[in-house]
This record gives structure tokens, C-alpha cells and sequence, in this order.
């Protein structure tokens, strides 16, 4: 059975599932063109729609344990945006992300969830890699992963054609490096 999203959390955020109900809630977000400007552009009412159904739904029970999932600010109980952990298209490398609604940007909330997903996938999933990609011009992006503790390859250019606008940023980090790095910083003086 795949573990419990819902005990994923931060001091201020926390995650679940997303279901059909939240389709209206995705379209808003993938309409603003600041919010898609380096995640593939706006999508129409549509093309939401089987993003929701392809990409997250039918993931829940194809990837146990993976996913996109809805990220909530625990005080308000507002729903921020999405992270995720899943398949890169057409390749073997498990990725985090993370997009969240414009007016809650700035406040830390996707470094501070970011660094609670990965923590879930090489501690609890037991992930020996997790990698990300961006935009070239995704600064924002780019600060949130190391902040996060993953580490800049270079550039990287991939065959799907989800990928065409390419090269991208190349991020990566191991499973053991990360845990080490989480201990040292976590670790009580002596
Ligand atoms: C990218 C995104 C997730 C960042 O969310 P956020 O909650 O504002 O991020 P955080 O506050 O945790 O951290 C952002 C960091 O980037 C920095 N930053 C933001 N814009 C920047 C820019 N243009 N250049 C350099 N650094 C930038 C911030 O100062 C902050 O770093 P700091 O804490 O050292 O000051 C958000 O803007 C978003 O959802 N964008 C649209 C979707 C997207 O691009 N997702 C990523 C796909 S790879």
C-alpha cells in the first residue's frame, strides 16, 4: 500500500491528494500565463482536464506512492499549488516539482514543501536519485532546488516531445549525499 501523503508536512504546509473536484482550482492555475510561463504555457479548460486525469489521477494507482499532490497552507487551509514526485516523460529518472498559485509566492512555501517531498522520497520510498529539471531562465526555480539540497549538472536535452523547448537546467542528487547533508545540518553541536 503506498504511504500515507497526508503525513507529509511543514510547520505551515501539508499535502493530499487531489480529486475531480479540484479540476476548476487546476484550471485557474494553468489559465495565468505567470504561473505556466516556463511550465509549457497556458492550457486551455481542456488540455486541464486530461492533465488532471492523466498525469495525476490515474497516477495515484499506476505509481503508488508517486504523484502530484495538492499542497495546503494548514493555517487557512487554502490550497497553494501542486508538488510532486513522478516520472520524467520517457525516462527512468524520478523528478520532484512544484507550482504554486502567483499570489503565494515569496513566502518560502515551495522550498519549504520541496524540501519535505524529498525528504519523504529518499527516507520513505527509499529513492536512491531524485532529479529536477527547469527552464533555463527559472531562476526562482533553480534557488528553490538548491536550497533544497539537489545540485546543478549543467544543461541536459531530452528526446519526449514534452521536453522540445530544451536544453534545460539539470539537477540531481543521491539518496545518501542528501541524508548525510540533513544529518550534519540537524546534528546537535557537541
Ligand atoms: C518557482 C516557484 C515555485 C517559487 O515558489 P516560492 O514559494 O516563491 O519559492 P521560495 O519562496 O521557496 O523560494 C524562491 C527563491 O528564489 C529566489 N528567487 C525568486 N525569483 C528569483 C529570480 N528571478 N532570480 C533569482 N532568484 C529568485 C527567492 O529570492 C527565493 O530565494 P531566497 O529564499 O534565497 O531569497 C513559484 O514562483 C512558481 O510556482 N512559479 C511558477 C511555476 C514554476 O515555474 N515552477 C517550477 C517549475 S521547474
Amino acid at each position: 500500500m503506498a504511504p500515507d501523503i497526508t503525513a507529509v508536512h511543514t510547520p505551515r504546509l501539508t499535502l493530499r491528494r487531489f480529486t475531480p473536484a479540484d479540476l476548476p482550482w487546476i484550471q485557474r492555475l494553468q489559465a495565468d500565463p505567470q504561473v505556466m510561463r516556463y511550465v509549457g504555457g497556458v492550457h486551455d479548460a481542456e488540455a486541464s482536464e486530461q492533465f488532471l486525469q492523466s498525469r495525476v489521477l490515474d497516477d495515484y494507482t499506476r505509481h503508488p506512492g508517486l504523484g502530484v499532490w495538492a499542497t495546503l497552507e494548514r493555517s487557512s487551509g487554502a490550497l497553494v499549488g501542486m508538488h510532486l514526485l513522478n516520472h520524467m516523460f520517457g525516462e527512468s529518472h524520478i523528478q520532484v516539482g512544484y507550482v504554486l498559485a502567483a499570489e503565494f509566492w515569496g513566502r518560502g512555501y515551495a522550498s519549504e514543501m520541496c524540501g519535505a517531498v524529498l525528504r519523504y522520497g529518499f527516507a520513505t520510498l527509499g529513492l536512491p536519485r531524485i532529479v529536477a529539471i527547469t527552464d533555463l531562465g527559472n531562476l526562482g526555480s533553480q534557488r528553490v532546488l538548491l536550497k533544497c539540497g539537489l545540485q546543478r549538472h549543467g544543461e541536459r536535452a531530452f528526446a519526449h516531445p514534452k521536453y522540445a523547448s530544451g536544453p534545460y537546467a539539470w539537477f540531481h542528487r543521491d539518496a545518501d549525499e542528501w541524508l548525510a547533508d540533513v544529518h550534519a545540518s540537524t546534528s546537535p553541536s557537541t
